[in-house]
């Protein structure tokens, strides 16, 4: 115990000390949970900031070997939202002062495409008097993309690494131009140079992954001056080629934890950051996005997509939380943010505090 709050003492944590960190079990963790809350607490305070999150489409052209919405998958039935369903969301979102919608979608880069973003990018700041901040996820584009999407209003983009180290990389991914490692970190630097505030993440507990490459992830966000980070567990999918390492993996609940202690390091190295509390740790442990938060997350993205937003609204007229979306009801995200002593920013775009002190802008 006394090795760990030695660690924790430290100015700057080496690679050795994030490895060992990572290793703490659950009765030596609480020590280091102890530590990222308190400074969370001290750097962004216990604001949880909203982003809606609207999933555009699932139309892809990439073939990840660990994505269930892959080009390859003939099993999922594709889908794209109307412009309207797009724009009653962003209002759905607006109108519950959210503050801010990130659009995500499967990577797409044909100009049709390109363009609707443009104009959907318009639409939402004209429906909200210029007032709902727009996070992009819409994979890797040209610079010239990147400018024409931030001039129409989006001003915060994000694009996981996925994994940082080049090797596990090509193993997670087909051997092509579409699939470059290199291209990927080169991108994610032109989004930083386009002037957004930039986000990046990782897949927690994949195949082939070891602890010493999540210590290499986590020194890549502080080497790159990340903005914001949104990571959690991978998960495996039955029609993916990565499907087939299933009994290799680490038990779900292992990947939960080693993605708690990802999130409380991460807070600890870059105190300033935004740092997301994923679905994919809801989606294993149902308080899972709450335990996220108390330990240094400060961002949640509720699934704002019409379908979704429909059937919350209806929670409204009916029993509250009884529907299988129940997790995303308003009021009670609200109440179980208030059991972690977090509380709901209204109407705050809530930007990284980390983009501006890196940008001197404030
Ligand atoms: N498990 C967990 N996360 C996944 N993603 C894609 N497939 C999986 C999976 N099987 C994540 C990727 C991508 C984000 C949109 O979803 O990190 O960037
Ligand atoms: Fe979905 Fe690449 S195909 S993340």
């Amino acid at each position: 115990m006394n090795n760990i709050s030695n660690i924790l003492q430290k100015e700057k944590l080496e690679k050795t000390d994030i490895i060992t960190l990572l290793n703490l079990d659950k009765e030596q963790a609480k020590i280091l949970f102890e530590k990222s809350s308190e400074i969370k607490q001290n750097n962004v305070g216990n604001k949880v900031y909203y982003r809606g999150l609207i999933e555009l489409s699932n139309i892809c052209k990439k073939d990840c070997f660990y994505c269930g919405i892959r080009k390859s998958n003939k099993n999922v039935s594709r889908y794209e939202l109307t412009d309207k369903d797009v724009l009653d969301a962003a209002k759905y979102s607006y109108d519950n002062k959210f503050g801010s919608i990130v659009l995500q979608g499967g990577e797409r880069t044909d100009k049709k495409f390109t363009d609707r973003i443009t104009y959907l990018l318009e639409e939402i700041k004209k429906l909200s008097n210029g007032k709902l901040g727009v996070t992009l996820s819409l994979g890797e584009q040209t610079d010239q993309i990147y400018k024409q999407w931030k001039e129409a209003g989006a001003h915060r983009y994000l694009l996981r690494i996925e994994e940082s180290n080049k090797d596990l990389y090509k193993k997670l991914h087909p051997n092509n131009n579409l699939h470059s490692f290199e291209t990927r970190i080169n991108v994610l630097k032109s989004i930083q140079n386009a002037g957004y505030q930039t986000g990046t993440g990782v897949m927690i507990g994949l195949p082939f992954q070891t602890v010493e490459n999540l210590a290499d992830d986590l020194l890549f966000f502080l080497n790159f001056n990340i903005d914001m980070v949104g990571m959690g567990p991978y998960i495996e999918h039955e029609d993916t080629p990565l499907y087939k390492y299933k009994n290799e993996l680490w038990h779900l609940n292992d990947r939960f934890f080693m993605s708690l202690k990802m999130v409380a390091i991460l807070r600890i190295i870059m105190p300033k950051i935004n740092i997301a509390a994923t679905t994919a740790m809801q989606s294993i442990d149902p308080i899972g996005r709450e335990k996220a938060i108390k330990i240094g997350a400060n961002v949640l993205m509720p699934n704002v997509t019409p379908g979704i937003v429909r059937k919350n609204y209806l929670l409204y007229e009916n029993k509250p939380c009884i529907d299988e979306n129940a997790d995303d009801c308003l009021d009670c995200l609200k109440t179980r943010l208030k059991l972690v002593n977090a509380e709901f920013a209204e109407n705050e775009w809530g930007d990284s505090k980390h983009f501006f002190i890196r940008t001197n802008k404030k």
